[in-house]
């Protein structure tokens, strides 16, 4: 309901002095939670406090502040982060190199007008070119992982005049209308059915479905845009395709004239070890999708990066396809800073290190544990547990919150768990990490099995 200017001026006041404050009075913590509770089952969402996939619903964690691999909570509780924002915390909670970057463009200009040329665009852009595959070389900029999936979706059908696209089964790229239509499960899609008519889905990694898929649509008169692909599958659990898939898939795109476009959005900024997911297969998309931590885990961008033959179409008319806040200059600072991060402090070597020790860990708590955890996967900083079922994997996910270490879920599902830490996480950490989930699959495993 409507309230006064004066009182909305007022609460403000609060909530840009709660902003500033670094440390609170335990009586300004509790009605400071009750107050973010209730704005929650107010105003944002109720579902949010009774859903969860991390930690239980009762649990009064806030997030206060975060530094490195770990954030601490309102009441001062410190938890190492696995999760990693999804993929979005490559560099690492408040890096300082990337604060302090983004905070030098700040204090010159944050948002552009969006008509004139703009220096970080281009910078950022040029960078873009030099890092990625192949002949990678225009970059459209949006604020999230969707959109660049969008971008990738309309460069897609403008390049070639066709208008379905084929994704795979297990794939996550989004929630808008068009990423939404290559996203996979049902649970997503199907109150919003129907989609972008056309789309179809193959079996993830399977090279002759894909085949003869082609073959069949290239008779009907069907043949797609573009051809979406996670390079490894994050939301959908960490799924590694065979070696052959990618250059599989590439071989198809030339052949039938289709856009390959990978979507990194999860798996990209050197989180499998390699800059690109891509990479681990030596090939090179007409358009690359990339997201999270492209943000420097510090200001929201995302980019889809074409080939001149997949972003001509954008030539004549640059306004074709459009966005106010993308690309912005606030947010390409960060970018910037994310590869001289990235580069500088070889977070791909760390992801590949940091990897090995975890998979080391998880073959020791496999061999212990072996109908609790029944298998476990990944490459670099991109792993998953997988669980003998979704309420066990749920109790070792909370026994290890109550711990101080917070996971990942995937695809509404806790039968399969991520970890996916920031790629500058200290060993220390790595093998802290390691001893809390032994300590809770340890409890789970008492309960159930014993
Ligand atoms: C592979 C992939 N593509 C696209 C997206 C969508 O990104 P966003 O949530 O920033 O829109 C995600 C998000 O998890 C993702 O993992």
């Amino acid at each position: 309901m409507r309230k006064s200017f004066d009182e909305v001026l007022k609460y403000t006041e609060y909530a840009m002095k709660t902003i500033s404050q670094k440390s609170m009075t335990d009586e300004e913590k509790e009605v400071f939670i009750k107050e973010t509770r209730h704005n929650f089952n107010t105003h944002i969402n109720p579902g949010f406090l009774e859903y969860r996939k991390s930690a239980g619903a009762d649990d009064m964690a806030m997030e206060w502040m975060a530094n490195g691999d770990t954030f601490t909570d309102l009441h001062g509780n410190t938890y190492i982060d696995c999760l990693g924002g999804f993929g979005a915390f490559n560099c690492g909670h408040r890096h300082p190199k990337v604060v302090e970057t983004v905070a030098n463009q700040l204090a010159k200009q944050p948002l552009s007008s969006a008509e004139l040329i703009d220096a970080n665009r281009s910078l950022l852009a040029r960078i873009l070119a030099d890092v990625t595959p192949g002949d990678l070389q225009y970059t459209f900029f949006t604020s999230s992982g969707t959109e660049s999936v969008e971008c990738a979706l309309k460069m897609a059908t403008l390049a070639t005049g066709r208008h379905y696209y084929v994704a795979f089964k297990g794939d996550f790229h989004g929630k808008t209308h068009g990423a939404l239509s290559l996203t996979s499960k049902e649970h997503f899609r199907g109150p919003f059915l129907p989609l972008l008519q056309g789309t179809r889905f193959a079996p993830f990694g399977d090279l002759d479905y894909l085949t003869k898929m082609l073959d069949t649509l290239e008779f009907i008169g069907e043949l797609p845009a573009a051809i979406v692909y996670e390079p490894i599958q994050g939301e959908g659990g960490v799924n590694i395709p065979p070696d052959e898939w990618i250059p599989g898939i590439r071989k198809l795109c030339d052949q039938y004239g289709i856009m390959m476009v990978a979507d990194e959005v999860q798996a990209g900024m050197g989180r499998t070890g390699y800059l690109f997911a891509t990479d681990y297969s030596n090939v090179a998309p007409d358009i690359l999708c990339l997201g999270k931590s492209i943000s420097g885990s510090v200001v929201p961008l995302s980019a889809c990066v074409c080939s001149e033959k997949a972003f001509k179409g954008m030539f004549p008319d640059p306004l074709l396809h459009s966005t106010t806040t993308g690309g912005n200059p606030l947010a390409t600072s960060a970018g910037i800073a994310a590869f001289n991060v990235i580069l500088s402090e070889d977070l791909c070597g760390r992801a590949k290190k940091s990897g090995a020790i975890f998979m080391e860990g998880l073959e020791k708590l496999h061999q212990k544990y072996p109908k609790l955890l029944t298998t476990y996967r990944g490459r670099g900083l991109m792993i998953a547990m997988e669980f003998c079922d979704g309420d066990k994997g749920y109790e070792v996910v909370y026994e290890a919150f109550n711990k101080k270490l917070l996971l990942s879920g995937s695809l509404i599902n806790a039968k399969t768990i991520r970890i996916e830490p920031p790629l500058n996480i200290t060993e220390e950490h790595v093998r802290r990490a390691l001893v809390i989930l032994d300590e809770s699959m340890a409890i789970v495993y008492e309960k159930h099995f014993k």
